[in-house]
């Protein structure tokens, strides 16, 4: 049996990342949690606790943030577009540096998994008039994605700048740096789908057709701000509903990774997927990290399902250099401090991950033996 890694050495130790020293190497990764319940979609005081709570993490990516009014995809989700959202998420950022902490912006746009509800009627701005077969959360409940309208090339430019211009908002509102979401269902992620981006202009046709758009977009939004502050994040493995990868998506995310080791990023974080098919279109990259490893030549942010063992291990082995967690920061305020003395972790409540008030957001406390003899 080997030995397991030191935590103090690997997870725990610091990380200086581009001249931002980080206390650990414990990431919190971006979750939606559907608090902004307010017609402008700014952040809240609820927010602010929340993040607060989590600030002993090394770095927080904060949830993804609306690039602009068409980006909307799911209710209460914050928007980082207005001047009242900026100045309520400085607030936010306030707080975690009071604390010590650190965070970046996450910003996104939905693309097709939305739904009219969010556009008086309007359909959805996508890569191609396809339905990715997925559902929306709007206001009235869940619902079926619909065929969305393919973007013009006017529109593209409009989305680009809508990141760059959601880049400068991030920065204005304290933040340390901004991760652009190209994973999960996100908008990016359809462009790099061939089956979801069928287009026959220089955005789609091609591996290098098809990965253009974020390679401009991170362009667009480093002239913005400078200095290792953009981040990327991208889960070329993952698969939902009518929304799975095709024997082109490992050729155009190598194109992705190629263009990215191009420019100055903070990070690329990559997503591992449960379990890819050794016989499937993806097989190659059923080592996400690992096959990413080899190709990108920066900071590598290793997610999906880690705890601090399997964290702690893909450091020591030099397969990654931070580790973000997802769902154990959900109930686990004070995670760093759980994994550095073996506490025990709590479990979270589904039902309000999407939804709610304070309650399964900011109920869940920092570690004691009382709590733990409750659970
Ligand atoms: C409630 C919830 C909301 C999420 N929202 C986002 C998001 O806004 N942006 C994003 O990039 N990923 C989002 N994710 C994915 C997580 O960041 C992470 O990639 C995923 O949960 C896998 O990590 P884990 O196994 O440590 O939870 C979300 C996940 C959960 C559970």
């Amino acid at each position: 049996m080997t030995a397991q890694p030191n935590l103090e050495d690997t997870l725990l130790s610091p990380f200086n990342l581009n001249d931002m020293p980080l206390r650990n190497r414990v990431v919190m990764a971006s979750m939606t949690r559907g608090r902004a319940t307010n017609a402008d979609l700014v952040p809240t005081e609820l927010h602010v606790e929340y993040y607060r709570q989590r600030a002993s993490a090394g770095l927080i990516m904060a949830e993804a943030t609306w690039v602009s009014e068409h980006a909307i995809g799911s209710i209460n989700v914050p928007g980082l577009f207005s001047d009242e959202q900026m100045a309520a998420w400085r607030a936010v950022t306030d707080a975690v540096h009071g604390a010590g902490g650190r965070i970046h912006a996450q910003v996104g746009h939905s693309g097709a998994v939305s739904h009219p509800d969010f556009f008086e009627g309007g359909l959805p701005l996508a890569p191609s008039a396809i339905n990715p077969g997925l559902q929306a959360f709007t206001p009235h409940g869940f619902k079926d994605t619909v065929t969305p309208r393919a973007m013009t090339l006017a529109e593209i430019e409009a989305t680009i700048s809508s990141y760059a211009a959601a880049a400068r908002n991030a920065r204005r509102a304290g933040f340390d740096g901004v991760e652009l979401h190209s994973a999960t269902t996100y908008l990016l992620p359809q462009f790099l789908n061939s089956a979801l981006n069928q287009r026959t202009d220089r955005y789609g046709g091609s591996p290098e057709n098809r990965a253009r758009i974020v390679v401009e977009i991170v362009a667009a939004m480093i002239a913005e701000w400078p200095g290792g502050k953009v981040g990327v994040k991208i889960s070329p493995a993952a698969s939902m509903g009518g929304f799975a990868p095709t024997s082109e998506s490992v050729p155009t995310y190598d194109h992705l990774v190629k263009g990215l080791n191009n420019l100055p990023l903070s990070h690329l974080q990559v997503v591992r997927a449960p379990k890819v098919d050794a016989g499937g279109p993806i097989a190659a990259i059923a080592d996400t990290i690992g096959y990413y490893r080899a190709r990108y030549r920066g900071v590598l942010i290793a997610n999906g399902g880690f705890d601090a063992a399997t964290g702690a291990a893909e450091i020591a082995q030099g397969r990654a250099d931070l580790i973000s967690f997802g769902r154990p920061f959900i109930s686990n305020p004070d995670l760093a401090r759980r994994f550095a003395e073996d506490l025990p972790l709590s479990p979270s409540d589904g039902a309000t991950y999407y939804q709610g008030d304070r309650e399964g957001y900011l109920d869940y406390p920092p570690f004691t033996p009382e709590a733990a003899v409750n659970a």
